[in-house]
């Protein structure tokens, strides 16, 4: 794993990042129906992991010698509650594999804090993951 190659990649989780905090913004702001209330705080409460994640994704691109993109991903369409608890869950489970492979890349690379600290990001990931299975496991039809 080369330097430039690990920067790259890691600016392309950055893309995703910022992706995710217009995703949850918007998503909460778009939530309708007797449930707005816990759907809106569910995800507006996840705005400040994801932050957390991009904020420390551009600090480590800027340590490594990189520029941090201000280039978020696009964000899913999502035309009601459901779809958006859909869309959310595809880019945890992405973002879960996204770092579980990153982690192994920053140990090639021979940075042992960063795979650690990815380590850390998979599990958030997860949580934000399974967090939304279990919502929409149940949801009424
Ligand atoms: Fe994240
Ligand atoms: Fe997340």
């Amino acid at each position: 794993m080369d330097k430039q190659t690990l920067i790259d990649n890691l600016n392309r989780d950055l893309a995703n990042e910022l992706s995710a905090i217009i995703q949850y913004i918007t998503y909460a702001a778009k939530a309708t129906g007797p449930y707005r209330p816990q759907l809106a705080a569910f995800f507006l409460e996840e705005v400040a992991d994801e932050q957390a994640h991009a904020l420390f994704l551009a600090n480590k691109i800027v340590a490594l010698g990189g520029e941090p993109t201000t280039q978020a991903a696009p964000v899913a369409a999502a035309a009601s509650n459901h779809e958006m608890l859909e869309a959310i869950l595809k880019a945890e489970v992405q973002a879960g594999k996204d770092y579980t492979r990153r982690a192994v890349e920053a140990d090639e690379y021979g940075d042992k804090g960063l795979a650690v600290q990815l380590e850390d990001m998979v599990r958030d990931e997860m949580g934000h993951s399974e967090e939304c299975e279990r919502m929409l496991r149940d949801w009424p039809v």
